[in-house]
């Protein structure tokens, strides 16, 4: 069935996206936290900050590029000690993605992080879970966990995690791989990616973000990966776009983290309408919200304000595609889809309605 949804006002457009049900695939829990939450954390657990109050650490919100991120991400992701630390840091997410329509999310969370603090992993994976439990209780929301491999470390550091993981393999669905992309190349986790696809788990990457489109390919090649977390770069390499346009691989992209860490200029600069205009399985996500001015629907809502190219038709699409690039059974989609399409069909209707009176 095709689905045209062009002639909805533009005007429809932020309620409709806001009411929408959606799926976000590219958030790190750590980078949920608010500057409130990091302090009470420290309060709760005995520790001090080198800043004097939430206002003082939020204007050292200011990145000039993703190293400069990482450095105020990590030390705040510091105040996280027991298990019920991290079922906090999740439940403040779950409440807010419930208020932005998430129906589905997949959770990055970076346990080496806690580990080399001396945080026992368990901590760590339970009380994430337990978040993910509540939300599908209490919420509605569908979620399940990723695990991600932190790329400026070794892989020995990579196997090593993953091995005190194992136990807990039944609460997490996948890997992915993030930190310091530029000189930590796919490849350098080759052998732990591979033992990650015989343990049955999804297998993603953050790859052309900063990095190279060289990075893309052989995340896709030697890394085995199923979805490209970021991936704007490929633009670089017009060859790179066709196949990943042929595969349909999806990306993950985050715009309002792309302006911040200097990917992007302003979001007008954003090459996500050239993706999809490209055919590209494009999906909208906000990747650490407490740091880069925005959850899900400000995501949306201020890439459609700053891109007239973005349409009706096109934010259908985005959110087409979140279901289309998650990791649930094909059934489930089809009933998000249905879902999402009833709420557009019914715009459309309206639409058609205001135009005939
Ligand atoms: N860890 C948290 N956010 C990240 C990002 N945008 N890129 C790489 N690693 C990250
Ligand atoms: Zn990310």
């Amino acid at each position: 069935m095709a689905h045209a949804f062009s002639h909805i006002p533009r005007s429809a457009l932020p309620e409709l996206l806001r009411r929408a049900p959606k799926a976000e695939l590219h958030i790190h829990i750590e980078g949920s936290l608010e500057p409130e939450r990091i302090f009470a954390l420290a309060h709760r657990n005995g520790l001090t900050l080198p800043y004097a109050s939430v206002d003082a650490l939020r204007a050292a919100y200011a990145f000039t590029d993703l190293q400069s991120f990482l450095d105020i991400y990590y030390a705040g992701a510091s105040v996280l000690l027991t298990e019920q630390d991290f079922f906090d840091m999740a439940w403040d997410y779950f409440l807010r993605a419930a208020a932005d329509h998430v129906v589905h999310a997949e959770l990055f969370f970076d346990p080496q992080t806690h580990t080399e603090r001396g945080v026992p992993i368990a901590h760590v994976i339970q009380g994430l879970h337990r978040a993910c439990v509540q939300a599908q209780a209490q919420l509605g929301i569908d979620a399940s966990l990723i695990l991600c491999f932190l790329r400026h470390l070794s892989e020995d550091a990579a196997f090593e995690v993953l091995e005190q993981a194992l136990p807990w393999r039944h609460l997490f669905i996948g890997v992915g791989l993030d930190s310091s992309e530029r000189g930590h190349p796919p490849e350098k986790f080759a052998r732990v990616f591979a033992r990650c696809a015989e343990q049955g788990l999804r297998c993603v990457a953050h790859a052309g973000e900063e990095g190279p489109p060289a990075y893309i390919t052989s995340a896709l090649d030697v890394l085995k990966v199923q979805r490209i977390d970021h991936g704007v770069r490929c633009t670089d390499d017009p060859a790179l776009v066709q196949r990943l346009a042929q595969e349909r691989m999806p990306l993950t992209v985050c715009p309002l983290s792309n302006v911040k860490l200097c990917v992007f200029k302003t979001l007008a600069e954003h090459n996500l309408p050239q993706l999809l205009e490209a055919g590209l399985c494009v999906t909208v996500n906000s990747d650490d919200p407490a740091y880069f001015g925005g959850y899900l629907n400000d995501n949306l809502l201020q890439l459609v304000d700053a891109l007239p190219q973005l349409g009706p038709q096109q934010a259908w699409q985005l959110l087409a595609n979140s279901f289309e690039a998650s990791f649930v059974a094909p059934e489930q989609k089809a009933a998000w889809r249905a879902e999402l399409d009833a709420l557009f069909d019914a715009a459309a209707r309206d639409a058609a309605a205001g135009l005939q009176a």
